[in-house]
Protein backbone atom coordinates (compact mmCIF):
# COMPACT_ATOMS: atom_id res chain seq x y z
CA UNK A 1 0.00 0.00 0.00
CA UNK A 2 1.78 3.32 -1.24
CA UNK A 3 -1.28 5.51 -1.04
CA UNK A 4 -0.85 9.38 -0.56
CA UNK A 5 -1.19 9.47 3.35
CA UNK A 6 -0.32 12.97 4.06
CA UNK A 7 -4.17 14.13 4.18
CA UNK A 8 -7.08 12.01 5.84
CA UNK A 9 -9.97 11.20 3.78
CA UNK A 10 -11.89 12.72 6.11
CA UNK A 11 -10.34 15.78 5.27
CA UNK A 12 -10.48 15.20 1.67
CA UNK A 13 -7.21 12.79 1.04
CA UNK A 14 -7.27 9.97 -0.69
CA UNK A 15 -8.88 6.68 1.26
CA UNK A 16 -6.03 3.74 2.04
CA UNK A 17 -8.45 1.49 0.88
CA UNK A 18 -9.94 1.70 -2.39
CA UNK A 19 -13.94 1.08 -3.65
CA UNK A 20 -13.55 -2.52 -3.90
CA UNK A 21 -11.11 -4.15 -1.93
CA UNK A 22 -13.45 -5.29 0.46
CA UNK A 23 -15.66 -8.28 -0.36
CA UNK A 24 -19.61 -8.44 1.08
CA UNK A 25 -20.21 -10.54 4.05
CA UNK A 26 -21.92 -13.32 4.08
CA UNK A 27 -19.75 -15.43 0.89
CA UNK A 28 -22.10 -16.88 -1.13
CA UNK A 29 -21.08 -19.38 -3.66
CA UNK A 30 -22.88 -21.89 -5.96
CA UNK A 31 -23.10 -24.82 -3.02
CA UNK A 32 -25.14 -22.36 -0.91
CA UNK A 33 -27.51 -21.28 -3.66
CA UNK A 34 -27.76 -24.67 -5.11
CA UNK A 35 -28.43 -25.84 -1.50
CA UNK A 36 -31.18 -23.59 -1.01
CA UNK A 37 -32.96 -24.02 -4.57
CA UNK A 38 -33.17 -27.83 -3.72
CA UNK A 39 -34.56 -26.75 -0.16
CA UNK A 40 -37.38 -24.04 -1.78
CA UNK A 41 -38.35 -26.80 -3.92
CA UNK A 42 -38.53 -29.57 -1.39
CA UNK A 43 -40.61 -31.60 -0.16
CA UNK A 44 -41.28 -29.99 3.00
CA UNK A 45 -40.76 -26.55 4.26
CA UNK A 46 -40.32 -26.87 7.92
CA UNK A 47 -38.25 -30.22 10.02
CA UNK A 48 -37.48 -31.67 6.94
CA UNK A 49 -34.31 -33.47 5.78
CA UNK A 50 -32.23 -30.29 5.54
CA UNK A 51 -33.32 -29.28 9.09
CA UNK A 52 -32.36 -32.63 10.44
CA UNK A 53 -29.50 -32.68 8.81
CA UNK A 54 -28.22 -29.32 10.06
CA UNK A 55 -28.94 -31.18 13.35
CA UNK A 56 -26.83 -33.87 13.02
CA UNK A 57 -23.77 -32.64 10.84
CA UNK A 58 -23.62 -29.03 13.82
CA UNK A 59 -23.62 -31.23 16.45
CA UNK A 60 -20.70 -33.69 14.95
CA UNK A 61 -18.36 -30.65 14.20
CA UNK A 62 -19.08 -29.18 17.40
CA UNK A 63 -18.52 -32.21 19.41
CA UNK A 64 -22.04 -32.14 20.78
CA UNK A 65 -24.44 -35.48 21.49
CA UNK A 66 -27.69 -32.78 20.92
CA UNK A 67 -28.22 -30.06 18.70
CA UNK A 68 -31.46 -28.43 18.12
CA UNK A 69 -32.18 -25.82 15.42
CA UNK A 70 -33.83 -22.72 16.36
CA UNK A 71 -35.00 -19.37 14.85
CA UNK A 72 -32.51 -17.01 16.97
CA UNK A 73 -29.56 -17.14 19.50
CA UNK A 74 -31.63 -15.83 21.79
CA UNK A 75 -34.20 -18.78 21.36
CA UNK A 76 -31.36 -21.24 22.42
CA UNK A 77 -30.20 -18.91 25.40
CA UNK A 78 -33.82 -19.02 26.59
CA UNK A 79 -33.90 -22.52 25.99
CA UNK A 80 -30.71 -23.17 27.66
CA UNK A 81 -31.58 -22.01 30.98
CA UNK A 82 -35.14 -23.23 31.15
CA UNK A 83 -33.48 -26.85 30.29
CA UNK A 84 -31.39 -25.82 33.21
CA UNK A 85 -34.30 -25.65 35.44
CA UNK A 86 -33.71 -22.27 35.92
CA UNK A 87 -37.49 -20.63 37.23
CA UNK A 88 -39.17 -17.10 38.30
CA UNK A 89 -37.36 -15.68 41.12
CA UNK A 90 -34.13 -16.69 40.19
CA UNK A 91 -30.89 -14.82 39.96
CA UNK A 92 -28.57 -15.52 36.71
CA UNK A 93 -25.30 -13.78 36.14
CA UNK A 94 -24.47 -12.44 32.95
CA UNK A 95 -21.83 -9.70 32.44
CA UNK A 96 -22.42 -6.22 32.30
CA UNK A 97 -20.97 -5.56 28.41
CA UNK A 98 -22.71 -7.78 25.76
CA UNK A 99 -25.37 -8.31 23.01
CA UNK A 100 -29.16 -7.60 25.64
CA UNK A 101 -30.22 -11.13 24.88
CA UNK A 102 -27.38 -12.56 26.71
CA UNK A 103 -29.45 -11.12 29.87
CA UNK A 104 -33.02 -10.72 28.67
CA UNK A 105 -32.82 -14.71 28.03
CA UNK A 106 -33.47 -14.97 31.91
CA UNK A 107 -36.66 -11.90 32.23
CA UNK A 108 -37.86 -14.82 29.48
CA UNK A 109 -38.18 -17.09 32.34
CA UNK A 110 -39.32 -15.33 34.74
CA UNK A 111 -35.53 -15.00 36.17
CA UNK A 112 -33.51 -11.83 37.06
CA UNK A 113 -30.08 -10.89 35.73
CA UNK A 114 -27.24 -10.04 38.17
CA UNK A 115 -24.50 -8.33 36.41
CA UNK A 116 -20.61 -8.72 37.12
CA UNK A 117 -17.99 -6.24 35.35
CA UNK A 118 -16.31 -6.85 32.66
CA UNK A 119 -12.19 -7.60 32.57
CA UNK A 120 -10.60 -4.81 30.47
CA UNK A 121 -8.41 -7.20 28.55
CA UNK A 122 -10.49 -10.20 27.77
CA UNK A 123 -13.96 -8.06 27.77
CA UNK A 124 -15.23 -10.78 29.01
CA UNK A 125 -16.56 -11.28 32.78
CA UNK A 126 -14.37 -10.94 35.11
CA UNK A 127 -14.66 -13.88 36.87
CA UNK A 128 -12.54 -12.32 39.75
CA UNK A 129 -16.19 -10.98 40.52
CA UNK A 130 -18.88 -14.27 40.87
CA UNK A 131 -18.44 -14.93 44.22
CA UNK A 132 -19.26 -11.25 45.38
CA UNK A 133 -22.30 -10.87 42.88
CA UNK A 134 -23.95 -14.44 44.13
CA UNK A 135 -26.96 -14.56 46.53
CA UNK A 136 -29.44 -17.31 47.76
CA UNK A 137 -31.29 -16.75 44.53
CA UNK A 138 -28.33 -17.68 41.73
CA UNK A 139 -28.95 -20.95 40.01
CA UNK A 140 -26.59 -20.64 36.86
CA UNK A 141 -24.34 -18.48 35.36
CA UNK A 142 -24.73 -16.87 31.21
CA UNK A 143 -21.07 -17.46 30.17
CA UNK A 144 -20.83 -15.32 26.78
CA UNK A 145 -17.66 -15.45 24.87
CA UNK A 146 -17.80 -11.97 23.66
CA UNK A 147 -16.08 -11.03 20.32
CA UNK A 148 -15.28 -15.07 19.72
CA UNK A 149 -12.52 -15.30 22.73
CA UNK A 150 -13.46 -17.91 24.80
CA UNK A 151 -13.92 -17.05 28.69
CA UNK A 152 -11.33 -19.28 31.14
CA UNK A 153 -13.82 -22.04 31.49
CA UNK A 154 -11.99 -23.88 33.82
CA UNK A 155 -12.16 -21.30 36.04
CA UNK A 156 -16.07 -20.66 35.19
CA UNK A 157 -16.78 -24.06 35.84
CA UNK A 158 -14.84 -25.00 38.98
CA UNK A 159 -16.66 -21.80 40.67
CA UNK A 160 -19.97 -22.88 39.21
CA UNK A 161 -19.85 -26.34 40.60
CA UNK A 162 -18.46 -25.05 44.13
CA UNK A 163 -22.16 -23.14 44.08
CA UNK A 164 -24.02 -25.65 42.22
CA UNK A 165 -24.99 -23.35 39.27
CA UNK A 166 -25.37 -24.45 35.99
CA UNK A 167 -23.46 -22.57 33.14
CA UNK A 168 -25.25 -21.66 29.92
CA UNK A 169 -22.53 -20.88 27.23
CA UNK A 170 -23.43 -17.70 25.13
CA UNK A 171 -21.51 -18.96 22.24
CA UNK A 172 -23.94 -16.91 19.39
CA UNK A 173 -20.25 -15.07 18.26
CA UNK A 174 -18.18 -17.48 19.12
CA UNK A 175 -18.04 -20.52 16.40
CA UNK A 176 -15.02 -22.69 16.50
CA UNK A 177 -13.27 -20.67 19.09
CA UNK A 178 -11.51 -23.20 21.33
CA UNK A 179 -10.55 -22.79 25.09
CA UNK A 180 -8.03 -25.24 26.36
CA UNK A 181 -8.14 -27.05 22.49
CA UNK A 182 -12.00 -27.63 23.25
CA UNK A 183 -14.97 -26.01 21.02
CA UNK A 184 -17.39 -22.85 22.51
CA UNK A 185 -20.54 -24.65 23.12
CA UNK A 186 -18.68 -27.78 24.84
CA UNK A 187 -17.69 -26.35 27.98
CA UNK A 188 -20.44 -25.41 29.77
CA UNK A 189 -23.57 -27.80 30.68
CA UNK A 190 -25.25 -26.28 27.32
CA UNK A 191 -24.43 -23.45 24.73
CA UNK A 192 -26.35 -21.47 22.33
CA UNK A 193 -25.53 -20.15 18.94
CA UNK A 194 -26.70 -17.44 16.89
CA UNK A 195 -26.52 -17.12 12.41
CA UNK A 196 -27.66 -14.04 12.50
CA UNK A 197 -26.62 -11.73 9.21
CA UNK A 198 -23.25 -10.57 11.18
CA UNK A 199 -22.49 -13.87 12.61
CA UNK A 200 -18.84 -16.34 11.99
CA UNK A 201 -21.64 -18.82 10.36
CA UNK A 202 -24.62 -16.95 9.03
CA UNK A 203 -27.83 -17.85 7.42
CA UNK A 204 -29.58 -14.40 7.83
CA UNK A 205 -31.61 -15.41 11.23
CA UNK A 206 -31.36 -18.52 13.11
CA UNK A 207 -29.76 -20.20 15.73
CA UNK A 208 -28.59 -23.63 17.53
CA UNK A 209 -28.45 -25.01 20.96
CA UNK A 210 -26.75 -27.78 21.95
CA UNK A 211 -25.76 -29.95 24.97
CA UNK A 212 -24.62 -33.22 26.18
CA UNK A 213 -26.96 -33.99 28.67
CA UNK A 214 -30.41 -35.89 28.00
CA UNK A 215 -32.36 -34.02 30.79
CA UNK A 216 -31.45 -30.27 29.73
CA UNK A 217 -31.93 -31.46 25.96
CA UNK A 218 -35.93 -32.63 26.76
CA UNK A 219 -36.87 -29.25 28.87
CA UNK A 220 -35.08 -26.91 26.13
CA UNK A 221 -36.89 -28.80 23.38
CA UNK A 222 -40.45 -28.61 25.05
CA UNK A 223 -40.03 -25.48 24.80
CA UNK A 224 -38.55 -24.59 21.73
CA UNK A 225 -42.30 -26.32 20.03
CA UNK A 226 -45.26 -25.49 22.01
CA UNK A 227 -44.41 -27.10 25.30
CA UNK A 228 -44.97 -30.87 23.70
CA UNK A 229 -42.43 -33.72 24.43
CA UNK A 230 -42.54 -35.25 20.73
CA UNK A 231 -40.50 -33.88 18.40
CA UNK A 232 -42.47 -32.23 15.14
CA UNK A 233 -41.13 -35.38 13.27
CA UNK A 234 -42.75 -37.79 15.13
CA UNK A 235 -45.96 -38.57 15.23
CA UNK A 236 -47.60 -36.05 17.75
CA UNK A 237 -49.86 -35.48 20.27
CA UNK A 238 -50.33 -31.57 19.65
CA UNK A 239 -50.48 -31.28 23.67
CA UNK A 240 -48.75 -28.97 25.47
CA UNK A 241 -47.48 -30.49 28.65
CA UNK A 242 -45.45 -27.24 29.50
CA UNK A 243 -45.51 -23.49 28.52
CA UNK A 244 -43.93 -23.40 25.00
CA UNK A 245 -42.82 -20.99 22.48
CA UNK A 246 -42.43 -21.70 19.05
CA UNK A 247 -38.90 -21.34 18.24
CA UNK A 248 -38.43 -23.69 15.42
CA UNK A 249 -36.90 -22.32 12.07
CA UNK A 250 -37.47 -23.98 8.58
CA UNK A 251 -35.96 -25.97 5.68
CA UNK A 252 -34.53 -22.84 3.43
CA UNK A 253 -32.46 -21.39 6.20
CA UNK A 254 -31.01 -24.71 7.48
CA UNK A 255 -29.83 -25.60 3.82
CA UNK A 256 -28.21 -22.57 4.00
CA UNK A 257 -26.88 -23.01 7.12
CA UNK A 258 -25.48 -26.68 5.95
CA UNK A 259 -23.99 -25.52 2.95
CA UNK A 260 -22.30 -22.87 5.32
CA UNK A 261 -21.23 -25.12 8.12
CA UNK A 262 -19.08 -27.13 4.86
CA UNK A 263 -17.15 -24.41 4.09
CA UNK A 264 -16.86 -23.16 8.14
CA UNK A 265 -13.28 -24.30 8.90
CA UNK A 266 -11.53 -22.70 5.55
CA UNK A 267 -13.57 -19.26 7.04
CA UNK A 268 -12.09 -19.67 9.85
CA UNK A 269 -9.12 -20.00 9.30
CA UNK A 270 -8.57 -16.90 6.77
CA UNK A 271 -10.48 -14.64 9.38
CA UNK A 272 -7.62 -16.08 11.99
CA UNK A 273 -4.89 -15.70 8.98
CA UNK A 274 -6.37 -11.96 8.18
CA UNK A 275 -6.64 -11.05 12.15
CA UNK A 276 -3.06 -11.87 12.06
CA UNK A 277 -2.29 -9.52 9.77
CA UNK A 278 -3.90 -6.69 11.33
CA UNK A 279 -2.73 -7.17 14.92
CA UNK A 280 1.00 -7.39 13.27
CA UNK A 281 0.74 -4.34 11.38
CA UNK A 282 -0.75 -2.61 14.46
CA UNK A 283 1.85 -3.54 16.90
CA UNK A 284 2.76 -0.76 18.69
CA UNK A 285 0.73 1.99 17.86
CA UNK A 286 0.48 4.79 20.15
CA UNK A 287 -3.49 5.72 21.86
CA UNK A 288 -4.12 1.92 20.39
CA UNK A 289 -5.14 -1.13 22.43
CA UNK A 290 -5.21 -4.02 20.39
CA UNK A 291 -7.36 -6.83 21.54
CA UNK A 292 -5.90 -9.71 23.26
CA UNK A 293 -5.68 -13.82 22.85
CA UNK A 294 -4.45 -15.20 25.78
CA UNK A 295 -2.35 -18.56 26.10
CA UNK A 296 -4.72 -21.44 25.78
CA UNK A 297 -7.76 -19.19 24.03
CA UNK A 298 -8.24 -19.44 20.43
CA UNK A 299 -10.09 -16.48 19.27
CA UNK A 300 -12.13 -16.74 16.28
CA UNK A 301 -12.04 -12.98 15.66
CA UNK A 302 -15.76 -12.00 14.43
CA UNK A 303 -15.50 -9.13 15.99
CA UNK A 304 -11.48 -7.21 16.13
CA UNK A 305 -12.44 -5.03 18.59
CA UNK A 306 -9.62 -1.54 19.06
CA UNK A 307 -10.07 0.36 21.73
CA UNK A 308 -8.19 3.95 22.55
CA UNK A 309 -6.18 4.41 25.07
CA UNK A 310 -7.51 8.18 25.78
CA UNK A 311 -3.96 8.85 28.32
CA UNK A 312 -1.61 7.56 25.95
CA UNK A 313 -3.74 10.04 23.28
CA UNK A 314 -3.79 13.00 25.78
CA UNK A 315 -7.56 13.48 25.27
CA UNK A 316 -9.36 14.42 28.66
CA UNK A 317 -12.92 15.45 27.21
CA UNK A 318 -15.87 13.01 26.78
CA UNK A 319 -14.27 9.64 25.51
CA UNK A 320 -17.32 8.96 23.14
CA UNK A 321 -16.46 12.11 21.02
CA UNK A 322 -12.59 11.58 20.42
CA UNK A 323 -14.15 7.88 19.89
CA UNK A 324 -16.30 9.17 17.38
CA UNK A 325 -14.32 11.05 15.56
CA UNK A 326 -12.02 8.34 15.15
CA UNK A 327 -14.73 6.00 14.27
CA UNK A 328 -15.83 8.33 10.89
CA UNK A 329 -11.81 8.88 10.41
CA UNK A 330 -11.69 5.71 9.94
CA UNK A 331 -14.82 4.79 8.28
CA UNK A 332 -14.28 7.66 5.93
CA UNK A 333 -10.40 5.31 4.46
CA UNK A 334 -12.77 2.48 3.46
CA UNK A 335 -12.67 0.77 6.21
CA UNK A 336 -15.79 -0.76 7.77
CA UNK A 337 -15.69 -0.34 11.61
CA UNK A 338 -18.78 0.45 13.58
CA UNK A 339 -19.95 1.04 17.12
CA UNK A 340 -21.80 -2.01 18.30
CA UNK A 341 -23.35 -2.07 21.57
CA UNK A 342 -23.67 1.69 23.04
CA UNK A 343 -24.39 0.91 26.62
CA UNK A 344 -23.67 -1.31 29.15
CA UNK A 345 -26.32 -3.25 30.48
CA UNK A 346 -27.34 -2.48 33.32
CA UNK A 347 -27.53 1.17 32.31
CA UNK A 348 -30.74 -0.39 29.75
CA UNK A 349 -34.45 0.86 30.54
CA UNK A 350 -35.69 -2.38 30.58
CA UNK A 351 -32.76 -3.02 33.73
CA UNK A 352 -33.54 0.54 34.95
CA UNK A 353 -37.23 0.41 34.84
CA UNK A 354 -37.74 -3.06 36.48
CA UNK A 355 -40.86 -3.14 34.38
CA UNK A 356 -40.52 -6.49 32.30
CA UNK A 357 -43.98 -7.38 32.15
CA UNK A 358 -45.86 -4.54 33.82
CA UNK A 359 -46.57 -4.15 37.25
CA UNK A 360 -42.56 -4.46 38.07
CA UNK A 361 -42.82 -8.59 37.23
CA UNK A 362 -40.23 -10.18 37.44
CA UNK A 363 -38.15 -8.46 40.02
CA UNK A 364 -41.69 -7.89 42.09
CA UNK A 365 -41.74 -11.55 43.30
CA UNK A 366 -41.25 -11.83 46.65
CA UNK A 367 -37.35 -11.45 48.01
CA UNK A 368 -36.26 -11.16 44.34
CA UNK A 369 -35.19 -8.24 43.79
CA UNK A 370 -32.64 -8.27 46.91
CA UNK A 371 -28.99 -8.37 46.02
CA UNK A 372 -29.85 -6.82 42.92
CA UNK A 373 -28.24 -3.60 41.66
CA UNK A 374 -27.88 -1.99 38.84
CA UNK A 375 -26.17 1.41 39.46
CA UNK A 376 -23.96 1.91 36.38
CA UNK A 377 -21.51 3.10 38.47
CA UNK A 378 -20.53 -0.60 40.08
CA UNK A 379 -19.49 -1.41 36.20
CA UNK A 380 -16.60 1.26 35.81
CA UNK A 381 -14.95 -1.45 33.08
CA UNK A 382 -17.66 -2.00 31.34
CA UNK A 383 -18.45 1.68 30.99
CA UNK A 384 -14.88 2.54 30.14
CA UNK A 385 -14.59 -0.27 27.05
CA UNK A 386 -18.21 0.25 25.95
CA UNK A 387 -16.87 4.53 26.03
CA UNK A 388 -13.72 3.78 23.56
CA UNK A 389 -14.19 0.30 21.58
CA UNK A 390 -14.17 0.63 17.87
CA UNK A 391 -15.15 -2.77 15.94
CA UNK A 392 -14.01 -4.26 12.78
CA UNK A 393 -16.63 -7.14 12.45
CA UNK A 394 -16.66 -8.12 8.74
CA UNK A 395 -13.74 -7.24 6.77
CA UNK A 396 -11.34 -9.37 7.90
CA UNK A 397 -13.97 -12.49 6.65
CA UNK A 398 -13.61 -14.90 3.93
CA UNK A 399 -13.33 -14.39 0.90
CA UNK A 400 -11.17 -11.27 2.16
CA UNK A 401 -7.66 -12.22 2.15
CA UNK A 402 -4.30 -10.79 3.10
CA UNK A 403 -4.56 -8.18 0.23
CA UNK A 404 -8.10 -6.52 2.29
CA UNK A 405 -6.30 -7.40 5.54
CA UNK A 406 -3.50 -5.22 4.79
CA UNK A 407 -5.68 -2.53 3.21
CA UNK A 408 -7.65 -2.43 6.11
CA UNK A 409 -4.88 -2.06 8.58
CA UNK A 410 -3.15 0.80 6.43
CA UNK A 411 -6.48 2.84 6.85
CA UNK A 412 -6.45 2.17 10.58
CA UNK A 413 -3.18 2.84 11.27
CA UNK A 414 -3.24 6.14 8.63
CA UNK A 415 -5.78 7.44 11.34
CA UNK A 416 -3.69 6.86 14.32
CA UNK A 417 -0.99 8.79 12.46
CA UNK A 418 -2.97 11.61 12.16
CA UNK A 419 -4.81 11.52 15.37
CA UNK A 420 -3.98 15.06 16.21
CA UNK A 421 -6.24 16.06 13.33
CA UNK A 422 -8.84 13.60 15.22
CA UNK A 423 -8.16 15.41 18.23
CA UNK A 424 -9.00 18.49 16.50
CA UNK A 425 -12.33 17.44 15.03
CA UNK A 426 -13.44 15.58 18.70
CA UNK A 427 -12.80 18.86 20.08
CA UNK A 428 -14.51 21.23 17.08
CA UNK A 429 -17.26 18.67 18.15
CA UNK A 430 -17.39 18.65 21.41
CA UNK A 431 -17.81 22.30 21.59
CA UNK A 432 -20.20 22.58 19.11
CA UNK A 433 -22.48 20.11 20.93
CA UNK A 434 -23.50 18.60 17.80
CA UNK A 435 -22.87 15.38 15.73
C1 LIG B 1 -23.40 -12.33 22.47
C2 LIG B 1 -24.74 -12.51 21.81
N1 LIG B 1 -25.70 -13.17 22.48
C3 LIG B 1 -26.91 -13.38 21.95
C4 LIG B 1 -27.23 -12.92 20.69
C5 LIG B 1 -28.59 -13.16 20.16
O1 LIG B 1 -28.58 -13.86 18.94
P1 LIG B 1 -29.80 -13.69 17.92
O2 LIG B 1 -29.68 -12.32 17.31
O3 LIG B 1 -29.60 -14.79 16.93
O4 LIG B 1 -31.03 -13.85 18.71
C6 LIG B 1 -26.27 -12.23 19.95
C7 LIG B 1 -26.59 -11.72 18.62
O5 LIG B 1 -26.55 -10.60 18.28
C8 LIG B 1 -25.00 -12.01 20.52
O6 LIG B 1 -24.06 -11.34 19.86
Amino acid sequence: MSADRSRLAVHGGVPAVPDGTIQKWPWIEETDERMVLEALRGPNQARGEHSLAFEREFAEWNGNRHAIFTNSGTAALHMGLAGCGVGAGDHVLVTAYTWSSSATCALHHNAIPVFVDIDFDTINMDIEQIEAALTPRTKAIVAVHLHGLPLDMDRIMSVARKHNLKVVEDACQAHGALFKGRKAGTLGDCAAFSFNQNKCLCTGEGGMFVTDSDEIRDGAAQLWSFGETRMPEQSRDYHAYALGWMYRSNEITAACGRAQLRKYPRCFEMLRANAAVVHERLAGVPGLIRPVEPEGHTHNWYNYCLRLDMDAVGWDGPPRVLRDAARKAIQAEGVPVSVWQQFILPEMTVFQARNAYGGGFPWSIPGANEGVDYSPDRFPVAQRHCDTYISLVQALRAPNGAKAAAAVAEGILKVFEHMDAVKTDAAKQFEGGSD
